[in-house]
């Protein structure tokens, strides 16, 4: 099957350096044919073209529309064949113009053990919720924000003294294992474990 990964970054890029390395080490079976960066100012495009991979900054204010917008990002995923499109820090909400041009074909990595703390500050959320654990997840997008079904999940504990800052950095460690090996089960046509893939109910 097709192992072409796509991938949508907006800041500093260390789940997109993750993901590099593990194909480097060949730990993931896989082939990244395009990095996109909705912002020019991206520290992880250096990741991007120091691994000598093809790189796009495609800034989101020249489209008037999220649609039109997400249209020229369909545009240069399919240009390159991409079967798996992975959302690493990419902050953009997707419209279904996305959505639907790839189903159940979009990753996303998000903070925090889902369905607990989606959207923003999901650490600060789980430090203000009193939670004992939180952790990283890696789901398939859907047209409901960090709410697709789960392909992996793994946990970090909260500890005394932690502040959002120190729970995001643990987590980020745990990010980086959790991601390729993830993309990898997708590739490899499993879902959640002991589920089909791709879900049936999407
Ligand atoms: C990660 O914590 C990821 O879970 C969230 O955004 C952050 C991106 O970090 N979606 P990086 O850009 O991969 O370093």
């Amino acid at each position: 099957m097709n192992r072409t990964l796509g991938i949508l970054i907006s800041g500093r890029g260390s789940n997109l350096k993750a993901i590099i390395d593990a194909i480097k080490r060949r730990d993931l079976d896989a082939r990244i044919a395009v990095v996109i960066s909705n912002r020019a100012d991206a520290r992880g495009i250096d990741h991007a073209i120091g691994a000598g991979l093809v790189t796009l900054i495609i800034g989101h204010k020249a489209y008037p529309t999220r649609e039109q917008y997400d249209r020229a990002l369909v545009y240069e995923l399919r240009k390159r064949d991409v079967a798996l499109v992975c959302l690493a820090g990419f902050m953009r909400l997707l419209s279904p113009v996305l959505v639907d041009a790839f189903p159940n074909r979009i990753l996303n990595i998000h903070p925090s053990l889902l369905p607990k703390y989606p959207g923003l500050h999901p650490q600060q959320q789980a430090l203000d919720d009193g939670a004992t654990e939180s952790g990283a997840t890696v789901h398939i997008v859907n047209k409901d924000l960090d709410a697709g079904p789960i392909v992996l999940q793994s946990a970090v504990p909260v500890v005394a003294g932690d502040t959002a800052d120190t729970l995001a950095e643990r987590i980020l460690e745990v990010e980086h294992q959790l991601y390729p090996e993830a993309i990898q089960r997708v590739l490899d046509g499993a879902g959640a474990a002991g589920r089909s893939w791709p879900p049936r109910s999407q």
